[in-house]
């Protein structure tokens, strides 16, 4: 199993349709491939966590990659993981978040699992926050 996290840029012109269309599809696909993770929108920038069966993930970011709905991807984290982190976040359903007061739910969950020996954990948590802080 691997975890993968990346930053990108909203394509130009990618409209509130295109978002809504592309966020249930995110959700719905990643939920039904056991994929977990997180996609969070802010300022127009993509960031995205995504775990699972390793080759189901390289093969799931090599498409990520080429979408149009997106520019300027840059990989953060590519590495191997024992267990899913997300697992037990929104009960294993894949969640994305676009507004700040969703993510109170998220850092909960952090605290939650700084105490389990995953150890990617801490570094993917410190992705995300510092994601977050420099895009209020
Ligand atoms: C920012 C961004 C994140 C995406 N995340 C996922 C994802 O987590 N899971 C997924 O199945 N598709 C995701 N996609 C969509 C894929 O790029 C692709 O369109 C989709 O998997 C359908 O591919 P297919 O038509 O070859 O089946 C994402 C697209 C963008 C722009």
């Amino acid at each position: 199993m691997k975890a993968i996290c990346y930053i990108s840029n909203f394509a130009k012109g990618l409209n509130h349709s295109a978002i809504s269309e592309l966020i249930e599809f995110v959700n719905l696909n990643n939920t039904r491939h056991k994929i977990t993770g997180l996609l969070i929108l802010k300022n127009k920038h993509f960031f995205q966590i995504l775990e699972g069966e390793s080759q189901k993930i390289d093969a799931l970011y090599e498409k990520i990659k080429e979408d149009k709905r997106h520019k300027g991807i840059i990989k953060l984290l590519d590495t191997n993981i024992e267990g899913q982190i997300f697992d037990n976040y929104n009960g294993g359903k894949f969640e994305t978040f676009q507004k700040y007061a969703d993510m109170k739910r998220l850092y909960l969950y952090f605290n939650w699992i700084k105490n389990a020996n995953y150890l990617p954990a801490d570094k993917l948590i410190h992705l995300t926050t510092n994601f977050l802080k420099h895009n209020k």
